[in-house]
């Protein structure tokens, strides 16, 4: 894994910080309100990061969940663009293999039949996706309990989260200590930190699984958003949609989003990998891996105006067209219905841990694993 020294400065002054120092002075306190109990009784709460422009994103500490991203549209009328619900009981429904909004761990995607070797040492894991383990397994961090602390500075909203996934948990091992902060700047970006440490050799791999419909959550599809991927390549999948190895090129193919594309244009093309993903539901392999200048995907919404840029250090994003939602589920936006919705999981890749040729999802004892993903939102 990739630590350059320069972020374990960056990640050190940021632990020094938020070990030391709370809330900055000239910082607004986060309003903080309940959101339920746990099936295990854990109190759970919901904050609200609002910036100088009016922007409002809400964060839940169960699963470290975005539940709503408020944002204007060309005529500057608010709106939220992500697919979410106002009560806990909404994410705790059995219903829910979503994963709205969740912070996603410790392995993000998918590991081939729950199975890989580290040091000489054969894993098994929990098989929730038949036959793979999908998203760290039946109780992944999406739907922990996070301690949550307010970091707000004179600059902005933030909102901490700490989690300590004990060696063994979901089969994997070392005592992993993740910190993931949470903060929006003054020009509507969202900012997802994330930092971590272990004590054993272990594979991991963070993202977000938030739903983007920019013409607001609840609206009927996203086929009309139009997508730029900077992405020359992609990882082509299996019936099962592990990777199979192979690194592919999208020029020709309904990959290419390398110029503005609709979503809707290929995605009912004769193609087998759409067919394997019921559409998108693939890693692209960045351009822009390791460099957070340059924006890795853009998403423009042509009725509201609306435009999603989003910038990470990570070598890969998940394209996700919301295949797997059928309408059964009702949120604060109306009902989540087929397509309704796209992700972008910025993640290392699906299965890496089996695959020695992909960037290494390895963290080992006194590296600091930091990566940065930010979301950001503007008009035009
Ligand atoms: C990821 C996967 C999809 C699906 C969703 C959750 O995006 O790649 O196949 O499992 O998570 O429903």
């Amino acid at each position: 894994m990739k630590t350059t020294l320069l972020r374990v400065f960056a990640s050190s002054v940021l632990l020094i910080s938020s070990a030391g120092f709370f809330r900055a002075q000239g910082a607004q306190p986060l309003p903080k309100e309940p959101f339920g109990k746990t099936s295990d009784g854990q109190e759970v709460f919901l904050y609200t990061l609002k910036n100088s422009g009016g922007m409002e994103v809400k964060i839940t500490n169960y699963g470290g969940t975005v539940t709503s991203v408020k944002v204007m549209d060309r005529n500057k009328k608010f709106g939220d663009v992500v697919l979410g619900f106002n009560t806990l009981e909404g994410y705790t429904q059995k219903l829910n293999t979503a994963y709205f909004g969740a912070l996603i761990g410790r392995y993000g995607n998918r590991i081939a039949r729950g199975t890989f070797t580290l040091d000489g040492h054969q894993y098994h894991l929990p098989i929730n996706n038949a036959p793979n383990t999908l998203h760290g397994g039946l109780k992944g961090f999406n739907a922990k309990v996070w301690d949550a602390k307010d970091v707000s500075t004179a600059e902005g909203p933030a909102l901490e989260l700490h989690y300590l996934s004990k060696d063994g948990e979901e089969g994997f091992p070392g005592n992993l200590d993740v910190t993931v902060r949470y903060s929006l700047d003054a020009q509507n970006g969202l900012h997802i930190d994330y930092n971590a440490t272990t004590d054993k050799d272990t594979v991991l791999n963070l993202t977000n699984h938030s739903y983007f419909n920019l013409a607001g959550a609840g609206s009927e599809t996203v086929l009309q958003h139009k997508l730029t991927l900077a992405a020359d390549r992609y990882t082509p999948v299996d019936s099962t949609l592990i990777p199979t190895g192979a690194i592919q090129e999208v020029a020709g193919t309904p990959f290419d989003f390398r110029t503005a594309t609709t979503i809707g244009a290929h995605i009912k093309d004769q193609n087998e990998q759409l067919k394997l993903g019921n559409g998108y539901d693939h890693n692209f392999v960045l351009n822009s891996s390791g460099q957070l200048s340059t924006a890795a995907a853009k998403v423009e919404e042509p009725k509201s105006g609306r435009v999603l840029e989003v910038f990470t250090t990570q070598p890969g994003v998940q394209f996700y067209t919301g295949n797997f939602l059928d309408g059964k589920m009702h949120g604060v936006g109306g009902t989540y219905r087929f397509r309704s919705a796209l992700c972008l999981e910025t993640q290392h890749f699906p299965d890496s841990p089996n695959r020695a040729s992909f960037p290494s999802t390895v963290l080992h004892p006194g590296e600091q694993y930091h990566e940065t993903t930010i979301y950001r939102f503007s008009t035009e």
